[in-house]
């Protein structure tokens, strides 16, 4: 008879007593309410700004997600510090308290503890407001979910789960597609089984999803041509620290000794990679100087090759700090460059729409390639109405770049998804005039504090919310 995989989470009869945890036996705390996020606030951006100084990089959201997720596999309290403070880690948060697990915010450190989750199906209306993308609960929670999850991140293409269903099945689940929901279950009556499975293509989230699952798995799991995300390798090294045993992550190779249980620990969320590159450009587009830690050098050594053939210097000045330099002594323009994302350590996709809006002002045309998602041009459109030169075809767009002293100019553009929706503010602080960006809440997403962040560094960016009918009256 089909088991539940709601078995791997609820511990078995000779697991060890779990450790009370004093401090979460109050009822949960509410989802922090975010200051400043609505769902229909602007940023104005009054350029062009000249940014100098230092900023501080937050913790990786993308880390964060997953991480959350695997609490719910282990037994007793796991702290999670340096968490950003996201509506998408809030939203993940309140998705673990919906299914019973208590949960603690308190600033930038989350504890769970998921001993009474006892229901495998997250509530839809949680699982909607939770717009957590790749690694999303539905996607790790064994049980069921919405086989196109609305949970599923920014619209920026197809985004199947089939390498996720062919893996599960592989370890012994079956899966299936029932009443418009995925469901999964483990065949043998017991739970999952070790089992070897090779991904046809790097998927982050099916490499994150079948290696926690491998974990509580009976035996050994040999899973290839997985992802080597910095964020995979964060997962592994939580998942460690909680008792599992796991070798290769970072490589194209994965092997999983399952183990009967995982203990809740500790771990401190990574910087984000894709902040990090994104204040880069943030310097290389107003052609400023300005520094920033911690951050991880490596994780963005992709773009920092990049910036640095464009004519930017890049120094490391700590183990945790690079400073970046984009005005040239001589005052030439920064020169124009191609790229193509790819899975790590090639380009990454969630710095493509913010490459392309530098593009628009650097020398020469450059052409920009995005291989991960089949639809992820759509900021393309809306930097044209800054004045940006761009001919999308297909996956490739064309840059042609601005000649010198020719500048963007302020407009009305609107954020449709996360990193586009960071290209339009990008392409305002290099505009002349006003920007005025709507569709914020999307850039909420990705970005802990992005209008302060871009205020201390000296840039003229304010953030309107309308009234609501009853402060109005
Ligand atoms: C992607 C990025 C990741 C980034 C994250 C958040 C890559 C390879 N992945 O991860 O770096 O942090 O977005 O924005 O750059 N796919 C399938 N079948 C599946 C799963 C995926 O065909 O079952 C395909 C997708 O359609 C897509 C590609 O694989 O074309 C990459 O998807 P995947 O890595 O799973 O996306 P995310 O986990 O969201």
């Amino acid at each position: 008879m089909a088991t539940s995989f709601c078995s791997f989470n609820v511990p078995k009869s000779q697991d060890p007593p779990k450790p009370l945890n004093p401090s979460l036996q109050n009822p949960p705390s509410p989802p922090l309410h975010l200051h400043n996020q609505n769902h229909s606030s602007k940023l104005v951006i009054t350029g062009p700004s000249k940014l100098s100084g230092h900023v501080a990089i937050s913790g990786s959201k993308n880390s964060s997600l997953p991480i959350l997720a695997a609490t719910l596999f282990c037994s007793g309290t796991s702290k999670l510090a340096n968490v950003p403070c996201l509506s998408d880690t809030r939203a993940m948060a309140s998705v673990l308290a919906s299914l019973g697990a208590e949960v603690q915010v308190l600033g930038d450190e989350i504890l769970v503890n998921a001993d009474g989750v006892r229901s495998v199906e997250p509530c839809p209306d949680e699982i909607r407001k939770c717009e957590v993308g790749s690694s999303s609960l539905g996607r790790c929670w064994p049980g069921s979910a919405p086989p196109r999850s609305p949970c599923r991140g920014c619209d920026i293409g197809a985004r199947p789960v089939d390498l996720y269903v062919q893996g599960l099945r592989a370890l012994g689940a079956v899966v299936e597609l029932r009443d418009g929901k995925v469901q999964a279950y483990a065949a043998n009556g017991r739970g999952l089984v070790g089992g070897t499975f090779q991904l046809d293509y790097p998927s982050v989230g099916a490499t994150e999803t079948l290696m926690m699952a491998a974990c509580l798995a009976d035996g050994v799991t040999l899973l290839s041509n997985v992802a080597k995300e910095p964020e995979v390798v964060a997962l592994a090294r939580f998942l460690i620290e909680s008792g599992a045993c796991i070798e290769g992550a970072g490589s194209n190779k994965i092997v999983i000794k399952g183990k009967s249980w995982l203990h809740g620990s500790e771990c401190k969320i990574d910087p984000d990679r894709i902040e990090t590159g994104t204040f880069m450009l943030a310097a290389a587009i107003t052609r400023s100087c300005i520094s920033m830690s911690p951050v991880i050098p490596s994780h963005v050594s992709c773009l920092t090759e990049k910036l640095r053939a464009a004519g930017c210097k890049i120094r490391q000045r700590s183990h945790d700090t690079l400073e970046i330099l984009a005005v040239s002594t001589d005052g030439a323009n920064l020169n124009g460059f191609n790229v193509k994302t790819g899975p790590f350590p090639a380009f990454p996709t969630d710095l493509q729409p913010q490459t392309m809006a530098l593009l628009t002002t650097c020398n020469g045309s450059s052409i920009v390639e995005e291989s991960v998602f089949n639809k992820r041009m759509g900021h393309a459109n809306e930097l044209l109405k800054l004045g940006a030169r761009i001919q999308v075809c297909g996956s490739t767009a064309l840059v042609l770049g601005k000649d010198k002293g020719s500048l963007l100019s302020g407009s009305s553009p609107i954020a449709k998804d996360l990193r586009g929706g960071m290209s339009l503010v990008l392409a305002g602080l290099a505009a002349t005039g006003n920007t005025e960006i709507s569709g914020v809440s999307h850039i909420d997403r990705g970005y802990e504090n992005i209008d302060a962040k871009l205020q201390s560094l000296g840039a003229d960016v304010k953030r309107l919310i309308p009234l609501t009918c009853s402060e109005s009256q």
